[in-house]
């Protein structure tokens, strides 16, 4: 099974650039990578800060762009997004008994369980409200499937002190509750502009620097630099007895040889 992940779009209502750069147009880019390379995919999966304003014409811009694409592709919120204005531009969008956006996709590998961390108004995230509680119900009703998990906020740390404010509040009790449920085999996140991944008591999580600007990890200072780098995206291969994580950029790199067939 293919999956693709996409995070941090950041997009700005159209003819406006955010630092400078168009962050639409790295989508398109993106959107026409995904469409040439990985038109197979099950599914299409943007962990948040789909937009950086959380604007309806921001959300409009996103809705176009994403006509284009040719894998079925869900939606999470971001610390940017707007709850209200998303609902507006995607109605059919699902959300739980609560009003969160959050699904459930019974993908051919497992269960894939989409959250909803934003704190309208906040840089950190939470699954209060009954988030956390619609979570672990949904991996107690299927325990012996495999469960895969997507947020925008990571849901452990990541080692950079400048994220330490804009964690999910609670973490370490999501992520008790979530390595206590037993199923979950990876959680993919957002929100951080870095590459990086690893796991906490054994469960694996990766997140990727995005489509839009990227963050130079700094292990000491508290501050960041944002740059802009190629917009990235990761390619995983599940299976039943196994994971791979493919990191890709969308960049202009000329082809310079082609090799045999191997
Ligand atoms: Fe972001």
């Amino acid at each position: 099974m293919k999956l693709i992940h996409l995070t941090d779009l950041h997009l700005v209502p159209p003819e406006a650039t955010l630092f400078g750069f168009d962050p639409a147009e790295r989508l398109r880019k993106t959107v026409e990578r995904i469409n040439r390379d990985h038109a197979d995919a099950e599914l299409c999966v943007v962990t948040g800060d789909l937009t950086d304003e959380g604007d309806v014409a921001s959300y409009g811009l996103l809705r176009e762009v994403l006509k284009d694409m040719r894998v079925s592709t869900r939606l999470l919120l971001g610390n940017h997004d707007s709850r209200e204005n998303f609902i507006l531009a995607f109605p059919d969008e699902q959300r739980d008994e609560n009003g969160f956006v959050q699904s459930v996709y019974e993908s051919s590998v497992g269960r894939f369980i989409f959250l909803d961390t934003l704190v309208q108004g906040h840089g950190h995230g939470a699954l209060d409200g009954g988030r956390l509680e619609w979570l672990l119900a949904r991996l107690a009703e299927k325990p012996e499937a495999p469960a895969y998990v997507f947020a925008h906020h990571p849901l452990q740390p990541i080692g950079l002190p400048h994220f330490e404010p804009w964690n999910t509040a609670n973490w370490r009790h999501i992520m008790r509750s979530i390595v206590a449920a037993g199923n979950v085999r990876h959680i993919f996140h957002g929100h951080v502009h870095v590459d990086v991944g690893g796991t906490w008591h054994g469960v694996p999580f990766s997140a990727s620097r995005g489509v839009a600007h990227q963050i130079i990890p700094h292990f000491m200072r508290r501050d960041a630099d944002f740059v802009e780098d190629a917009p990235a995206f990761d390619v995983a291969l599940i299976e039943n007895d196994g994971f791979l994580l493919h990191r890709l950029e969308v960049s202009d790199r000329p082809v310079v040889a082609v090799s045999a067939a191997g």
